[in-house]
C-alpha cells in the first residue's frame, strides 16, 4: 500500500511522532495485555547458549550495541557485537554454544546478509530482527522476530530504531528467564516498564517545541560532540549518526568517560556537547565530565530527567527534560530528543531530511 505523508512536512517527522502508537503495537505482539507473559517463537532456546554474537549496520549496529549492555546485565550472556562489513572479512572463529543475531531494518543490507552466511552452519542458531518479514536476512535465519515498525520511509532510521530495541528488549527479558537470572517479580516489573513506554513517549515528544528554538543554535555549529556513558554511549553515537546524515553537520560520539582521552582538545564555546543521561547509578560521573567541558568554556546540552537536572549543578547550557524512567528503557526513550534534535537541526539548516544527500535508504551492494 501506498504511504503518504499524513499530513506532515516530512516522512521522517511522521514516523518520528508515530513511535508510541507503532511501538505499542509492537508490545502487543510480544507481551500480554497486564504484562505478566511474553510471546517469542518457539525454538528460541538460550539455556544451551554461552555467548552471543550480534553483527548489524549503521542505526542497527547501534541497537546491537544497546542490546549487548542488556544481554550481559540482564542474562549473564557474553556479547560480541561488530559491524557486518569487519565482521564478514575477519573470518572470525566461532566457538560452541554461539547464537548469532542480525539486526536490519530491511532485512537486505548486503554485508548483513553475507555475515548471516557467513554463521549459517557455524552459530547454533542464527536470529534475526528485521521489519520485512519476507526480506533475505528474515528467510535465511532459524528464528525471524519483525520489529512491527510499518513502511520506513525517511531515510534515516528513527522508528525502526525504538522498535528494535523493543524486541530486543523482550528477547532480553525471554533469555534471562530462560536462565534463571531473572525473578517473576522483576521480570513483571521489567514487563510492566515496557508496557509504560508508550506513554513516556507521549510526554518525551511534548520537548519539540524546545528542540526547534535550540536546533537553530546546534544549526550554526561546525562540530558537534555527543557523550553518554552505558546504554547511553549507543545512544550517543545514534544521536551523532543521526545529526551528520541529514544535517551534514560534524557530529562524534565518545563514551562520557573518554573525554579526558582525547576530544577534550576540541572543546571550546563553538562545540555544543550534548549530554545524553538520565540519573542513574553512574550519573555522578558524567556530572564530572560536564564539568570539565563547562571549565573549558564548552556549553552543554543535558538530556536528562528531573532529578538529573536538580543533580547537575550550575553552568549547564540548556536542559532538555526527559520523564523519569527505569534506567533499562531509557535508551529507547532517548532515541527521541537525538530524532527531534536532528531533524529541526536540518530544517534550520534546509537541508533534504527525507532523502540526504549520498544516502540510500537499504544498501543492497557492497
Ligand atoms: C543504511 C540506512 C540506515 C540503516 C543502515 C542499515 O545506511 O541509511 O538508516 O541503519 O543502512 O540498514 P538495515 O536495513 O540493515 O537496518
Amino acid at each position: 500500500a501506498q504511504v503518504d505523508k499524513g499530513g506532515y512536512k516530512h516522512f521522517m517527522a511522521k514516523e518520528i511522532a508515530e513511535q508510541p502508537q507503532v511501538l505499542q503495537g509492537a508490545l502487543n505482539h510480544y507481551i500480554n495485555a497486564d504484562a505478566t507473559a511474553m510471546t517469542l517463537p518457539q525454538g528460541l532456546d538460550f539455556t544451551a547458549v554461552n555467548r552471543l554474537t550480534m553483527v548489524a549496520c549503521g542505526t542497527a549496529f547501534y541497537a546491537c550495541m544497546v542490546a549487548k549492555y542488556w544481554f550481559e546485565q540482564l542474562a549473564g550472556l557474553p556479547v560480541e557485537v561488530d559491524v557486518a562489513s569487519e565482521f564478514r572479512y575477519r573470518e572470525p572463529p566461532v566457538t560452541d554454544g554461539t547464537m548469532a543475531i542480525f539486526v536490519s531494518q530491511s532485512g537486505e543490507t548486503a554485508d548483513t546478509l553475507a555475515a548471516l552466511r557467513y554463521m549459517a552452519g557455524k552459530a547454533m542458531q542464527i536470529v534475526s530482527v528485521v521489519n520485512v518479514p519476507e526480506s533475505s536476512i528474515a528467510r535465511e535465519s532459524d528464528v525471524a522476530l519483525p520489529i512491527l515498525a510499518g513502511v520506513e520511509i525517511g531515510v534515516a532510521s528513527t522508528k525502526a530504531f525504538t522498535c528494535q530495541l523493543t524486541t530486543l528488549a523482550t528477547l532480553v527479558l525471554h533469555a534471562a528467564r530462560q536462565r534463571g537470572r531473572i525473578d517473576d517479580a522483576a521480570l513483571a516489573d521489567k514487563l510492566a516498564a515496557l508496557r509504560a513506554l508508550p506513554g513516556l513517549m507521549n510526554t518525551a515528544l511534548g520537548i519539540e517545541d524546545r528542540t526547534v528554538a535550540l536546533s537553530r543554535d546546534l544549526a550554526e555549529a561546525r562540530d558537534i560532540l555527543f557523550l553518554g556513558r552505558g546504554a547511553m554511549y549507543p545512544l550517543a553515537l545514534e544521536g551523532a549518526l543521526k545529526l551528520k546524515e541529514i544535517s551534514y553537520i560534524h557530529a562524534e560520539a565518545y563514551a562520557s568517560g573518554e573525554l579526558k582521552h582525547g576530544p577534550i582538545a576540541l572543546v571550546d564555546p563553538h562545540v555544543p556537547v550534548i549530554v545524553m543521561a538520565p540519573r542513574d547509578s553512574l550519573f555522578e560521573k558524567t556530572v564530572s565530565n560536564m564539568q570539565e567541558v563547562m571549565a573549558r568554556g564548552g556549553k552543554v546540552l543535558l538530556i536528562t530527567d528531573s532529578q538529573g537536572a536538580a543533580e547537575a549543578g550550575d553552568g549547564v547550557w540548556q536542559v532538555l527534560l526527559m520523564p523519569s524512567i527505569d534506567p533499562f528503557l531509557a535508551p529507547i526513550l532517548y532515541a527521541l530528543p537525538a530524532q527531534l534534535l536532528a531533524y529541526h537541526t536540518a530544517i534550520a539548516k534546509g537541508t533534504d531530511v527525507d532523502q540526504p544527500r549520498n544516502l540510500a535508504k537499504s544498501v543492497t551492494v557492497e
